[in-house]
């Protein structure tokens, strides 16, 4: 049983924080935000909006683009580094909201290749046949665990929310190929650690310059496919530069790469699915294409597939 993306759903928060209204809090430019990350702006979530609020809107959105509904979930996954506690987990919360009183819950834990974990997780419930609908959530509000005194780590993230619907798909489509990945021995390059993100931005960039080439071209491979049958790559949305290099890796021209980093920062394991549902807004993606999706995050951990979009 093949496993695809049956509907897609995001969530932004409304407020705009933009590099000019960074310069006034810490000693930054929006020259060097742009120069060196491609970010002119990102979503905040209110105070009173946390993590389960947002995967919430996102999966209602993603169940009514599927025409599937919460009853005929069968597990949530939900991935993220920013719970509202350490339990219950989000999916279980967001369970609760959707009604969805049939599905088994559980969060995963990968940083920001959590939405590529979770996705495989799912493939392989589906493709085993134990289960038929999997709602998969990427979400983070960073910003309660962005240190606003830190300028290396405070002008790349934002906060929100993406969701995929996953189920049988006919011969030829849905998740083609992936590969997924760890090395805790990076670990101490990109961390939570007391109430604050910390990181080693040079050893990270390295990092993920490197795995996101080989990672892209390995499902490529593994799929039996070449760089010149990709329609759309859609890289985690950290940098412009880490995601030009991947672009180029693959050779691919400007326009078939998703860029939302500019808008939204980098969002953790929401990017991708955030990504997904303003490429499938904008009606870039046709039935049959070709997506290569790939992302790289702390722990470390990276992961990458290969879609054929389409049921
Ligand atoms: O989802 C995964 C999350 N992490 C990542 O994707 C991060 C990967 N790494 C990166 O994206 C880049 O390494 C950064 C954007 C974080 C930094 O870019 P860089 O080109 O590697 O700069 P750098 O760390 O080499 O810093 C260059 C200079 C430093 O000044 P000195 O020591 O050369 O005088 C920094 O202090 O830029 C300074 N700097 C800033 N200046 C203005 C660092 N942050 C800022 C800032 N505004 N916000």
């Amino acid at each position: 049983m093949n496993a695809g993306i049956l509907g897609l759903g995001r969530y932004l928060p409304d407020k705009i924080v933009t590099n000019a209204d960074l310069e006034k809090i810490m000693d930054t430019s929006d020259e060097w935000i742009r120069t060196r990350t491609g970010i002119e702006e990102r979503r905040i979530a209110n105070d009173d909006i946390d993590t389960s609020d947002m995967a919430y809107e996102a999966a209602k959105a993603a169940l009514k683009n599927a025409e599937i509904s919460a009853e005929e979930i069968d597990l949530i996954l939900v991935a993220t580094v920013t719970p509202d506690q350490s339990f219950p987990s989000v999916a279980c919360m967001i369970q609760e909201k959707l009604g969805a009183m049939k599905a088994a819950a559980m969060d995963v834990s990968a940083a920001c290749a959590g939405f590529m974990y979770a996705m495989i997780t799912a493939q392989q419930f589906i493709q085993s046949g134990a289960y038929k609908h999997v709602l998969i959530v990427g979400v983070e509000k960073l910003s309660k665990v962005t240190n606003w005194e830190d300028r290396n780590t405070a002008v790349l993230f934002g906060d929100g929310a993406g969701a995929a619907v996953l189920g049988p798909v006919s011969d030829g489509k849905g998740v083609l190929s992936f590969e997924l990945g760890a090395d805790g021995t990076g670990g101490k390059h990109l961390l939570q650690e007391g109430d604050f993100i910390h990181m080693n931005g040079r050893e990270v960039f390295k990092f993920a310059v490197r795995q996101m080439g080989e990672s892209s071209l390995g499902v490529l491979d593994k799929a039996g496919l070449t760089k010149e049958d990709v329609d759309l790559l859609v890289p985690h949305q950290a940098n412009i530069r880490i995601m030009e290099a991947s672009r180029e890796r693959l050779g691919l021209p400007l326009e078939k790469m998703t860029k939302t980093v500019h808008k939204y920062g980098n969002t953790s394991s929401a990017s991708i699915p955030m990504a997904l549902v303003e490429e499938m807004e904008a009606g870039r993606i046709k039935d049959n294409d070709l997506i290569v999706m790939v992302g790289f995050g702390g722990g470390l951990t990276w992961g990458a597939i290969a879609l054929r979009w389409g049921k």
